[in-house]
């Protein structure tokens, strides 16, 4: 089956790239992008690329190669359904927020909507690949709506097969992970429309790291990746205060146990504990599904990964307001780096949120500077709680030196390069004394800090 017309519901983070790529290295395909919000797809079609609507390295030079070519994006659903032989389904799964399994299991409903959107609108055989991660078991759901319909109307002749393709990629490498993947995953009982989408893959990536299952495996095999990376993290980050209780430098730690073959050097960085819009919500989503299969001490097991991070963040707090005398009331606190992590401007669930929000509380007035996230998503981000009145107790720093002016301390919070080399003599002249430098991602150079008459804390830098 040679596939000419892709269909792809959801033009985020996900969606967005990925397609991208596949229009880059399958011309003759013609790739649609569509979504529910109108706003998402203005800024995909902005002339202006650096209006997109999410910023990843190299990402707009692809969209500039493409777009209105084979590559497009637009609201019409119902069209871009009718014409697909293949549709992505790559909309959010957010955890659920109330109801059963509020707090721990996804919210389906973005999920189901497509499905019936697809069931509704598509034409003759299609194939729909689940894209966004989902629970083990989901294609069943997704099998059964769409199933629901052709007994329907058996007259529309239409059928379809549902693949899982899980998405790898990390944001800030997205087109790196796309171009260059470790793997490609893809679970399914038809062999014809898992060859036609080993197909497109391998337009640009060795068959051989294109990996087939069944469902079941394909769609938990996403969840564990997750768990596990996000398990190195707490891991390590466990090990961050043990070094500074002991005296140990966690860098070094790390990189000794990481150079053992078997262990590997990646994601041992300790830091303010992992953000991101998914680590959370899939490890909540394992522990769920592990009580509801009765395996409690799995589900226990995952949970702590998840406590650890709660707890460094908090702990982080603690100590900031202990070295700070014991009270930051009336201080003000410059904050480096507001996303989960670098090179994207995406803040889902990053530590730079819990911190910011308990040092207001604490009374801290907040300086905050990011080089990509903007003031306005800042705004969203911090105003949750209307009564407490967040948003009169921080300003956003257009430029990185006005953030440390008048400054009584600064918290790094997000690992961009640009906060590797800064020069220190300047900064010391403009903070309030004695002044403190917070570094929880262990990039500031700790003599040159101290050579500057500044006081320094490095998360798992023992003294
Ligand atoms: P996102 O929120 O950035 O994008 C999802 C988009 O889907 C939104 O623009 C939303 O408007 C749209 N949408 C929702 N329901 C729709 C509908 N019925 N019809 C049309 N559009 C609809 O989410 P994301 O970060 O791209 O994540 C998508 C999925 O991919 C999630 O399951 C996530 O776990 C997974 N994932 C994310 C990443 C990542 O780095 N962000 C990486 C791998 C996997
Ligand atoms: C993560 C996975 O790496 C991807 O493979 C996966 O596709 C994706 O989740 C997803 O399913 O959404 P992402 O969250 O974009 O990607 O970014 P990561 O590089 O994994 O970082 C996650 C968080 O962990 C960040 O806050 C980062 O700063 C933190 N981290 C990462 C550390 O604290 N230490 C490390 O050593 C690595």
């Amino acid at each position: 089956m040679r596939i000419k017309n892709i269909c792809c519901i959801g033009a985020g983070y996900v969606g967005g790239p990925s397609m991208a790529i596949i229009a880059k290295y399958c011309p003759d395909i013609q790739v649609n992008v569509v979504d529910i919000n109108p706003q998402r797809i203005a800024q995909w079609n902005d002339k202006l690329l650096s209006n997109l609507p999410i910023y990843e390295p190299g990402l707009d030079k692809i969209i500039q190669k493409c777009r209105n070519k084979n590559l497009h994006f637009s609201n019409n659903i119902k069209q871009q359904i009718e014409n697909a032989d293949m549709i992505f389904i790559s909309v959010n799964t957010p955890t659920k927020l109330k109801g059963i399994g509020a707090g721990q299991a996804i919210d389906l409903r973005y999920v189901e909507a497509s499905s019936r959107e697809i069931s509704k609108y598509a034409k003759g055989h299609t194939i729909v690949v689940e894209k966004s991660t989902l629970p083990v078991k989901t294609a069943q759901t997704i099998k059964d709506i769409l199933d629901a319909t052709t007994k329907k109307n058996i007259s529309d002749n239409k059928t379809f097969s549902v693949l899982s393709n899980p998405e790898f990629l990390a944001e800030g490498t997205a087109i790196k992970d796309l171009e260059n993947p470790d793997r490609v995953l893809i679970g399914g009982e038809d062999r014809i429309a898992i060859d036609a989408l080993v197909e497109i893959y391998s337009k640009w990536i060795d068959k051989n790291k294109v990996m087939t299952t069944d469902l079941w495996s394909s769609e938990l095999s996403k969840l564990i990746a997750n768990a596990f990376l996000a398990q190195r993290i707490s891991s390590i980050n466990t090990i961050s205060a043990l070094c500074e209780a002991t005296g140990a430098q966690i860098k070094d730690v790390a990189l000794a146990v990481g150079m053992d073959k078997r262990i590997g050097r990646y994601f041992l960085n300790s830091g303010p504990g992992f953000g991101g819009s998914c680590f959370k919500k899939d490890i909540s989503n394992l522990v769920y599904i592990s009580n509801h299969y009765g395996l409690f001490e799995v589900a226990n097991y995952w949970q702590k990964v998840l406590d650890i991070n709660s707890w460094q963040q908090e702990r982080f707090v603690e100590l900031i307001v202990k070295k700070m005398f014991g009270t930051i009331s009336s201080k003000t606190i410059a904050i480096l780096g507001f996303s989960f992590k670098a090179n994207t401007n995406d803040t889902r669930e990053s530590p730079a949120i819990y911190i910011s929000k308990k040092l207001i509380e604490e009374g801290a007035f907040l300086k905050i500077y990011d080089p990509k996230v903007t003031n306005q998503q800042i705004e969203l981000d911090l105003q949750v709680d209307n009564q407490k009145n967040l948003n009169k107790n921080w300003i956003f720093c257009e430029s990185i030196y006005d953030v440390f002016e008048k400054a009584d301390a600064a918290v790094f919070i997000t690992e961009w390069q640009e906060f590797e080399h800064l020069d220190w003599l300047k900064i010391s002249n403009i903070m309030i004394k004695p002044s403190w430098i917070f570094d929880t991602r262990s990039i500031v150079n700790i003599e040159k800090v101290k050579e500057s008459n500044l006081n320094i804390w490095q998360v798992g830098y023992g003294y």
